[in-house]
């Protein structure tokens, strides 16, 4: 199969039971090389769990990943992982936790001022993370997400605890990133304004309730070129119809 044209993730009938309740059941879909991808849905609803699944971290869930045709069994770093907390670790550098996945003192790693610079960031190599605000740690947690160069980044409702004008320039770092690296982007978030306005398409999940695990119950895609306009009217149908969902 031409590589260009065959998707680089594919999810097949993933499962995942928590004692006796399938949290969600046979979620299947594929993202395209270089497609972003959002997955919104009631709190609840398994995003988190089904994230984690997709990205080879738990090894509980059944059904089968495959990253460009290979099944991902654990982490890898052609998966890249992107909290809703950055989760730097409080002891060492910013430069230390960019690289951490090289070792734990990594830091001079020639790609990591590469990175600095990308994330807007040059000069605060050796600050500790309590010496940061939350836009800038996130902005630290972008990078250390993307050293690995990973050709999937998942991230798990990444700007929800920055305030709005921060999470508008997260919002533009993440496109101008993945414009410039070309990164498949599958992005977890509960923000229908923030799905509307960065993905190609949007993966809705049903809730989850005692016996009825959640599935994708609508799959919308957005034939609009970015940057958006939030207050473009085809925007604002296709708001109402993941609003009545
Ligand atoms: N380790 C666990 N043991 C038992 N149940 C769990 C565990 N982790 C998650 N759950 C349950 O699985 C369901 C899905 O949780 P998950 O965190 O994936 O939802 P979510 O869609 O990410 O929610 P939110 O939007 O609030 O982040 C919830 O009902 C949660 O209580
Ligand atoms: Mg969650």
């Amino acid at each position: 199969m031409n590589r260009e044209l065959a998707p680089l993730l594919e999810v097949r009938g993933l499962t995942r039971r928590f004692g006796e309740r399938n949290v969600f059941d046979k979620v299947s879909f594929a993202l395209s090389r270089g497609e972003i991808v959002s997955l919104v849905g009631p709190s609840g609803c398994g995003k988190s769990t089904l994230l984690r699944a997709v990205a080879g971290l738990d090894r509980t869930a059944t059904g089968t990943v495959l990253i460009d045709g290979v099944p991902l069994l654990a982490p890898s770093p052609r998966v890249g992982m992107i909290f809703q907390e950055p989760r730097l670790l409080p002891w060492l550098s910013v430069a230390d936790n960019i690289a951490f996945a090289a070792g734990p003192h990594a830091g001079d790693d020639p790609r990591v001022d590469a990175l600095l610079a990308e994330v807007g960031l040059a000069g605060v190599r050796d600050a500790l993370p309590k010496q940061l605000s939350g836009g800038m740690a996130q902005r630290v947690a972008l990078a250390r997400g993307l050293f690995n160069e990973p050709e999937l980044l998942l991230l798990d409702e990444p700007f929800s605890a920055v305030d709005a004008i921060t999470r508008a320039r997260l919002q533009q770092l993440l496109l101008a990133l993945k414009h410039a690296r070309g990164t498949t982007v599958l992005l977890v978030t509960h923000d229908l304004d923030e799905a509307l306005s960065l993905s190609d398409r949007v993966l809705l999940l049903s809730p989850a309730g005692v016996g009825s695990p959640s599935r994708i119950a609508r799959e919308l895609p957005i034939a609009l070129q970015r940057p958006r306009n939030p207050r473009d009217a085809s925007l604002d149908a296709l708001r109402e119809v993941l609003l009545e969902m």
